[in-house]
């Protein structure tokens, strides 16, 4: 039945797991995914989510279905946290929002809906380079993908001209997809003043803003100033539309926990929005599931868990900065030829280090070092022990 069926290509990032999996070597390094590790290397399970498990197993909590568009507590405080409890559009209740299958399920609710409903365009602007999912997954909804400049590869910053010319030469009504915070994979994102000048920008055009926020807490440590862009374009009257994930900062991966919003001009308009969030997510999964989602729920709607997450969230910001200090001192010790400063300034989980795809394959071959082949690395999986085997071998493969 499946001769014809053609052999494709491992995924660019889970791809780079199953290499590191084979590889024997006990010095072997995993900085392709981006999952946060502890300072030994360890997947981290927050303090706060072990509590909140403990308070639902002691609560005995059920195993039933929750609705289509999941749990009604965990919606409502998931829309506060990336909104702001003042938010106008939670307040006029003209907010839709669905839980979703983490932030890959709440980007491909987010693109069903744009592909079935958005009169305006079929086409949606992402970044270059942009997170390697987000272009399957958008023409698998059946909408165009084209790109808009954001990486300067001569100063491993942001491109804001180009980025805002490209927005600018859009056709008017094009969507155009934005990282809210901590761009993955550059760690590059707009200023605050940048992001001012681009919602202008959209405004003018009559674009419609698709925010992507899968690292909220991450870029700073600061849930509130990560969420800028988003309420910023809220504030400016934009009706967009909002991707939550709670992978990374809740460290909840596996659980598949996420949110997709919709600003709305009403709340009618918001009741047939809802209506057709339903009616797109029924036969694709039916609803979504439960333990990830009483878990955000009890934290956030905790006055205590919620400040013991808060500090948690900061930890692992923190621990990811200083792994980018002791990175850079240690490549300039090693007179790794180069300027190597954008390790120090680039934001969140990733650092975009600018290795070639052969640098990245020698990495592989002689130092047992994975990466994906944009150079990209997950920062949080450096930590003290791995560090300098690392930096000298970055240091030699650069030096050829
Ligand atoms: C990543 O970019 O590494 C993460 O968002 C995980 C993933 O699913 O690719």
């Amino acid at each position: 039945a499946w001769a014809n069926v053609p052999q494709g290509p491992p995924d660019p990032i889970l791809g780079v797991t199953e290499k590191f999996k084979a590889d024997p070597s006990p010095n072997k390094i995993n900085l392709g995914v981006g999952a946060y590790r502890d300072g030994k290397g360890n997947p981290f399970v927050l303090p706060s989510v072990k509590k909140a498990e403990k308070q639902l197993v002691r609560a005995g909590a059920n195993h039933e279905y929750l609705p289509i568009t999941g749990l009604a507590s965990f919606n409502k405080l998931a829309a506060e946290l990336a909104y702001g409890k003042d938010s106008a559009p939670l307040k006029e209740g003209r907010l839709a929002i669905t839980q979703s299958i983490s932030g890959t399920g709440a980007l491909r609710i987010a693109a069903a809906f744009l592909g079935r409903f958005y009169p305006e365009s079929k086409t949606i602007y992402v970044p270059t380079p942009t997170w390697g999912n987000h272009i399957p997954l958008a023409k698998d909804s059946g909408l165009e993908v084209k790109h808009y400049k954001y990486f300067d590869k001569s100063t491993v910053g942001l491109d804001f001209e180009g980025m805002k010319a490209d927005i600018e030469a859009a056709p008017e009504g094009s969507i155009i997809m934005l990282h809210a915070c901590a761009h993955n994979p550059t760690g590059v994102d707009p200023t605050e003043s940048q992001w001012k000048e681009l919602s202008e920008i959209i405004k003018q055009k009559k674009h419609f803003p698709f925010f992507d926020m899968a690292y909220q807490g991450f870029a700073s440590g600061d849930i509130v100033k990560d969420a800028f862009a988003v309420r910023y374009f809220v504030e400016q009257g934009h009706q967009l539309l909002l991707c939550q994930s709670f992978a990374k900062n809740l460290g909840l991966y596996g659980e598949r926990v996420g949110a997709v919003s919709f600003v709305c001009a009403d709340k009618e308009e918001k009741a047939r929005v809802d209506s057709q969030l339903k009616i797109i997510i029924r036969p694709m999964y039916s609803n979504p599931p439960i333990h990830g989602a009483r878990i955000v729920s009890a934290i956030l709607g905790d006055e205590k868990l919620y400040n013991d997450w808060l500090s948690e969230v900061k930890k692992m910001a923190d621990r990811i900065i200083s792994m980018r200090e002791k990175l850079y001192t240690n490549l300039v010790k090693l007179n790794t030829p180069g300027e190597w400063g954008h390790i120090k300034s680039q934001i969140g989980m990733f650092s975009f280090t600018g290795l070639t795809p052969e640098q990245v394959d020698k990495l592989a071959e002689k130092a047992s070092i994975y990466m994906t082949r944009d150079g990209r690395i997950s920062m949080a999986a450096l930590n003290k022990k791995n560090i300098d085997y690392f930096a000298k071998a970055v240091s030699q493969a650069v030096k050829g």
